[in-house]
């Protein structure tokens, strides 16, 4: 039987109410994924949950081993993955507090092992990307927030950048030029390898701060924490309730 992986973002450090029947530590073919895979049940459905910045959290966005992340998913038995991560907010309505499922990806990052064909390879491989959001799980996360009344924005193009700074207010100019609503640090190459493994996978944003030059002043890091504090309770109810649609 397949499961619901989780990916928790800063600030989500475990799944409250998961029941974990097992912990892996295994390593991959690509290396170790950020810390333990916990395997467990939710809701009445099988799940795994994985700490994107380790346990303790200690892995910065450019130094994640999204390989081995991803491989350690699948090798749960994960077919899909929610993918829970902190953002900055560009569009003018996507202000800190905001949560988004965007469809769309724009990756300014370099530099990240991105990709699982580079070797033992009888031919170029490519995966199709156009909609590089599962579309199915993307509706069953606005679905369960809908029923629950939680405010979820259904549209956006996520912009990710190579951190660990922050953009500069130029940068975030020319992201908004490029189309894009919000900025993250972690959602590539995370969602291609998925692609690539043949796992659907969406992503859920908490929008934490407003982007470079999108408030008056310098942004406050320390404020970040209280904002994906008071919305984990929420992320949480719409991923147990993605959960209990499929039962
Ligand atoms: N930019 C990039 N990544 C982020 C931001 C931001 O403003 N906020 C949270 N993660």
């Amino acid at each position: 039987m397949k499961r619901l992986g989780i990916i928790g973002g800063s600030g989500f450090l475990e799944f409250e109410g998961l029941e974990v029947q097992a912990r892996r530590e295994d390593e991959t073919r690509w290396g170790m994924p950020s810390g333990p895979v916990l395997e467990g049940v939710l809701e009445g459905g099988r799940v795994a949950f994985l700490h994107r910045h380790g346990t303790p959290s200690r892995i910065p966005p450019h130094c994640i081993n999204y390989r081995a992340n991803i491989r350690a998913l699948a090798s749960a038995g994960c077919d899909r993955i929610v993918a829970v991560a902190a953002v900055g907010g560009i569009r003018a309505d996507l202000l800190p507090g905001s949560l988004v499922v965007p469809d769309q990806i724009v990756d300014y990052t370099w530099g990240r092992q991105h990709t699982f064909f580079e070797d033992d390879l009888d031919a170029p491989r490519h995966i199709d990307f156009t909609v590089p959001y599962d579309s199915a799980l993307c509706s069953a996360l606005l679905r369960s927030a809908g029923s629950a009344g939680i405010a979820v924005t259904g549209e956006g193009t996520y912009a990710c950048t190579q951190g660990p700074r922050l953009e500069s207010a130029a940068e975030v100019d020319r992201l908004e030029r490029d189309g894009c609503d919000i900025v993250g640090m972690t959602g590539m190459p995370e969602a291609a390898l998925a692609r690539e493994a043949g796992i659907a996978y969406a992503h859920l944003a908490i929008v934490v701060n407003a982007a470079a030059g999108r408030a008056p002043g310098p942004i406050r890091v320390e404020a970040m924490a209280d904002v994906l504090a008071a919305s984990t309770g929420k992320v949480r109810q719409i991923i147990r309730g993605v959960i209990a649609l499929e039962a």
